[in-house]
């Protein structure tokens, strides 16, 4: 079997990376290690910025989107139950878009099915082969059988823990690291959101925040150990510990109701460089990781693929590999802007176990000021809707 480019992976970053590509006749093959369901069934990210809502329109997937993704314009920053407003349109005119990870895979998938381009789910050992040379191969084994396709290209869509990264030899790669010695619980509930817009707070007792996937169904978070277990939270010991973390209207004012997931994520800042290695190029997850606060991750990923997508498309085109040669600097530019404001958004709010007065006194100053400095509140809503970075680095 033969194709232009293998995607590893059936992520967001996989699936629009392969529309992309079929916009522009390259043909695709998706090996995905999961299912259908399962990768759907995975609640994660639920902020889009206005540049991946523009990609998704490129893409021809932005019509439910258009339909039932909420426009923010804002974010409420909560200090010890002091809440600031932070408008993004009123300071750098841009927005954001609530509309979940999962809703973007959905309408991805559904475009994929009813173009007719082939998605192996459920691929299983996955290798990849002479992406050094010209003629690179992916093997994988289906349903007990094995399978090899020669492609041109192999986009490692593939998440952090996937088997693109892991087949680039060591020394050709150098890793960037910090591991939060937290993670987030997350509850879904088919309740109205607490507020017309995020609210991310800092209290005594650590990071929560409120978010929401529709009118009718929200999203919160608070921080945990990361030795904590999902089973020793109950809803009710979730509510409650919500609502001490938040101020007294905001936490009267909650719609609480059975959870339809909890789980725990952890906190991570990794960055894998560089991103290109001869005929294998890795985007989003497998190339680098965020900690969630500052709603970078899926942003990043579509970042990268729309990078990647230009390069391949202008390869073929035109025979050029211009852009092939940049996508990887190109993309860490983005990369590391992001690791940076997604580092200290994560400083600013959490509760570190190491805490004393003096790094506690810190972050208040440093929301004083973004309370007190339109400078400060600009320079956050520029990095939060993705608008800082973006001119400079992106074709
Ligand atoms: P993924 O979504 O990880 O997709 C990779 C795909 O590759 C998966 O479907 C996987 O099954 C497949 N795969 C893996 N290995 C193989 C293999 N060997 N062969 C074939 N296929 C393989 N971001 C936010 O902005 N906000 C959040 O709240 C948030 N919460 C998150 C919670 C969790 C638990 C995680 C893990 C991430 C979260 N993120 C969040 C990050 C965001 O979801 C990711 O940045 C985004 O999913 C990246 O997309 P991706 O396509 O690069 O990777
Ligand atoms: C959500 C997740 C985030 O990491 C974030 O910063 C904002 C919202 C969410 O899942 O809704």
């Amino acid at each position: 079997m033969r194709t232009q480019v293998v995607i590893v992976g059936a992520g967001p970053a996989g699936l629009l990376l392969g529309r992309l590509l079929e916009n522009h006749g390259v043909e695709t093959v998706i090996l995905e290690r999961r299912s259908a369901g399962y990768v759907l069934g995975r609640v994660r990210a639920g902020v889009l910025e206005q540049k991946t809502v523009e990609l998704l329109e490129r893409a021809g997937v932005s019509h439910r989107l258009h339909e039932e993704g909420l426009v923010h314009d804002g974010v409420e920053l909560s200090f010890d139950g002091e809440r600031h407003r932070i408008d993004f349109r009123a300071l750098v005119g841009r927005t954001v878009t609530v509309y979940g990870q999962t809703e973007v895979t959905h309408d991805l998938m559904d475009a994929r099915a009813a173009s007719g381009a082939a998605t192996v789910y459920e691929a299983e050992n996955v290798s990849l082969h002479g992406f050094d040379g010209d003629s690179p191969k992916v093997r994988y084994v289906k349903d007990g059988i094995g399978h090899e396709i020669a492609c041109d290209f192999i986009a490692g869509c593939d998440g952090f823990h996937g088997v693109s990264r892991a087949s680039v030899p060591a020394g050709a790669l150098q890793t960037f690291e910090r591991v939060y010695p937290f993670g987030w619980l997350g509850l879904m509930v088919e309740k109205p959101p607490v507020s017309d817009e995020l609210i991310y707070a800092n209290h005594e007792r650590g990071f929560a925040l409120c978010s929401m996937r529709s009118r009718h169904r929200s999203r919160y978070y608070v921080q945990v150990p990361l030795d904590e277990r999902v089973e020793d939270w109950s809803d009710d010991r979730f509510w409650d510990e919500l609502r001490r973390r938040l101020d007294a209207e905001t936490a009267e004012r909650i719609s609480t109701g059975p959870s339809m997931e909890k789980s725990i994520a952890p906190l991570r800042s990794f960055v894998a460089e560089p991103m290109r290695f001869g005929r294998l190029f890795l985007a989003g997850d497998a190339a680098h990781i965020v900690p969630p606060t500052g709603a970078k991750g899926l942003n990043l990923a579509a970042g990268d693929v729309g990078l990647l997508a230009d390069a391949l498309v202008e390869f073929y085109a035109e025979r050029s590999a211009a852009g092939i040669d940049a996508y990887s600097a190109h993309a860490l530019a983005r990369v590391w802007a992001a690791e940076r404001f997604s580092w200290w958004m994560t400083s600013l709010l959490h509760r570190l176990p190491d805490m004393d007065g003096f790094t506690r006194r810190i972050q208040r100053a440093e929301f004083d000021q973004l309370r007190s400095s339109e400078a400060a509140a600009r320079a956050m809503a520029e990095s939060y809707t993705g608008a800082f970075g973006a001119e400079s680095v992106m074709r």
